[in-house]
């Protein structure tokens, strides 16, 4: 008698349905998007966002509710912070009064927020305009507005991950570009940052700060992502990221006896640049990406000025030499155009 026939065949077919659920199980598991169930709670926030963009706020901006907006007390997940947002869960807030050196675009505002909601529109994101007029915030510059506003869209989209704050001389040259996986995902943010780069405070020759970025993080420390230009970071195309870090830094940023109140070119520039540059604390969870990844200049050289595939152009700078105008109409009509395409003057 051979041996399997001693075993009574009920357990020869348990046997081989175990093995099959385990081999179907193994084979569909990658399928799954288990992360995805993990990391995101049924309990989702449904009423509509109400917004008034035109009462101004009763009262300092620091003791407006949206100074309390939400964070997780600890980072969901086994990965903590260090996963890729939902498409919905990302904000492209755009903080402006329309005014400023702007307004020698004609309607600059309404065009590039029409503009940024078909982006939005094509990937799922939250597009978001907040009137910063609205905001008390003394006699601060009124660049230094754009920091509530950062506070606020948190507060307005409680379940938003990531706000990326841009300015409104922007246009999005690449509206097929993916900002969850190609700059806010692990992988990016891993592969991305750049590591022991100096954080410059003026041009380096005339002004090396021998302060680095860290040669090693973790990428769920990240919570702010910046680039920097040829002098200073740079807050006109910014990343932040919800977290309790990022609650600390608009505070510190907006401190009125230390910053805000102060004397600073910059504005909030000015500030972060300075928390960067004073603080390791800081410096663990800003992490600069190069410049052109979301922030190419309209001019400048392979490092900071755009080229063709860029995600987008910012004409930062334009108005000293009365250019915006002329640029911005450029560049409007060549965004989203896949062939080579450079303006005229640029390097
Ligand atoms: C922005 O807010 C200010 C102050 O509340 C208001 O006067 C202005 O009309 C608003 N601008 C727009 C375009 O709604």
């Amino acid at each position: 008698m051979q041996a399997f026939q001693l075993i009574p065949r009920r357990t020869i077919i348990l046997a081989i349905s175990a093995v099959t659920i385990l081999v179907v199980v193994f084979k569909f598991y990658g399928d799954v998007p288990m992360d995805y169930y993990r990391n995101y709670g049924p309990a989702e926030f449904l009423a509509p966002v109400e917004i008034d963009n035109t009462t101004p706020q009763p009262g300092y901006f620091k003791f407006q509710p949206e100074w309390n907006f939400d964070v997780p007390p600890q980072a969901k997940g086994w990965k903590g912070y260090a996963k890729t947002p939902r498409n919905r869960d990302v904000v492209v807030l755009t903080a402006s009064d329309g005014g400023g050196h702007n307004s020698a675009i004609p309607n600059v505002l309404g065009r590039v927020l029409e503009d940024r909601q078909q982006y939005c529109d094509k990937h799922g994101y939250t597009n978001l305009w907040l009137n910063t007029s609205r905001y008390d915030i003394g006699e601060a510059h009124r660049t230094w507005s754009k920091i509530p506003a950062v506070a606020e869209a948190f507060h307005l989209h409680p379940n938003a991950e990531w706000v990326w704050l841009i300015d409104t001389d922007i246009i999005i040259m690449s509206p097929d570009y993916d900002l969850a996986n190609q700059i806010l995902s692990p992988a990016a943010i891993q592969q991305g940052l750049m590591r022991g780069t100096p954080i410059l405070d003026g041009q380096l020759k005339k002004n090396p700060t021998n302060i680095f970025t860290p040669k090693k993080f973790r990428v769920e420390d990240i919570d702010v992502l910046i680039t920097q230009d040829h002098q200073s970071v740079n807050t006109g195309s910014t990343f932040f990221r919800r977290t309790a870090f990022t609650r600390w830094l608009l505070e510190m940023m907006t401190d009125y006896t230390m910053l805000m109140g102060k004397d600073h070119v910059g504005a909030e520039q000015d500030a972060i640049k300075h928390l960067m540059l004073e603080h390791p604390l800081v410096r663990n969870h800003v992490g600069i990406y190069p410049q052109r990844k979301f922030n190419a200049y309209v001019q400048g050289g392979d490092n900071m000025g755009y080229r063709d595939g860029d995600l987008l152009v910012h004409f930062a700078g334009c108005w000293v030499a009365n250019k915006c105008g002329g640029w911005f109409e450029e560049f409007w009509d060549k965004r989203g155009h896949a062939d080579a395409w450079r303006p005229e003057g640029s390097q």
